[in-house]
């Protein structure tokens, strides 16, 4: 299983956060990564972690101010990137012009949708993965996997009927070790999650607990 942990704005400690995945990576057959805000790409990378982007735009070197570009963020030491986050909405274009600029940087991507539809468009635009996020069950402890599991199996239908190479991560809610597998059981390669590890006393507790029963 592929466990992203999404760092958001959260007020914790990237570096910290980034060796408790780096060190709890070295324990599990799980792939566990981490994604800090573009000014902590860096100093995260350096811990030796695998880190990504949490957004990269659909532009070229050129007159884009404030935008991030994919071959800067892989620059700072992503080797991934999220695109079209629930917080961070592109149009289809765009998401597509994401993806694009992603390859030419050789960031693996991962496109998240809110719904098994979305999931398709998104599958269709030939990323690595996709990722299903209910926004209503985004921060509240409460994982997908159990308050709608078939938006899960029913994204990873949708992406299996567009791409069978896509894959399919789910994330909302998810804390445990118990929601991870139950996100493996419905057919996800992977998970997204933030609050469970970023808003935690102990984030390497957390981050054992979630791959425990990998
Ligand atoms: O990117 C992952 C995220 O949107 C899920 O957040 O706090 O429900 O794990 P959370």
């Amino acid at each position: 299983m592929f466990v992203l942990v999404n760092l958001k704005t959260y007020p914790c400690d990237p570096v910290a956060v980034a060796e408790a995945v780096r060190d709890v990576n070295e324990t599990t057959d799980a792939r566990l990564a981490v994604a800090p805000q573009a000014a902590h790409l860096e100093r995260v990378a350096e811990t030796g972690v695998e880190t990504w982007a949490q957004h990269v735009d659909p532009i070229d070197y050129g007159s884009n101010t404030g935008h991030a570009l994919a071959e800067s963020v892989a620059e700072a030491g992503a080797v991934g990137t999220l695109i079209n986050h629930s917080e961070q909405r592109l149009k289809l274009a765009d998401i597509d012009g994401s993806v694009q600029a992603a390859r030419r940087a050789d960031l693996e991507t991962v496109v998240c949708a809110n719904n098994p539809a979305q999931i398709g468009a998104a599958a269709a635009l030939g990323p690595d993965a996709v990722a299903v996020e209910p926004p209503e069950l985004i921060g509240t402890g409460t994982p997908v996997s159990q308050a709608d599991p078939d938006v899960v199996e029913d994204a990873v239908n949708a992406a299996a009927g567009v791409d069978s190479e896509v894959s399919v991560l789910c994330g909302a809610g998810i804390s445990t070790g118990d929601d991870v597998v139950a996100a493996g059981e419905l057919g996800a390669e992977g998970v997204l999650l933030a609050s469970g590890v970023a808003k935690a006393d102990d984030p390497t507790a957390a981050l054992e607990a979630l791959v425990d029963p990998l």
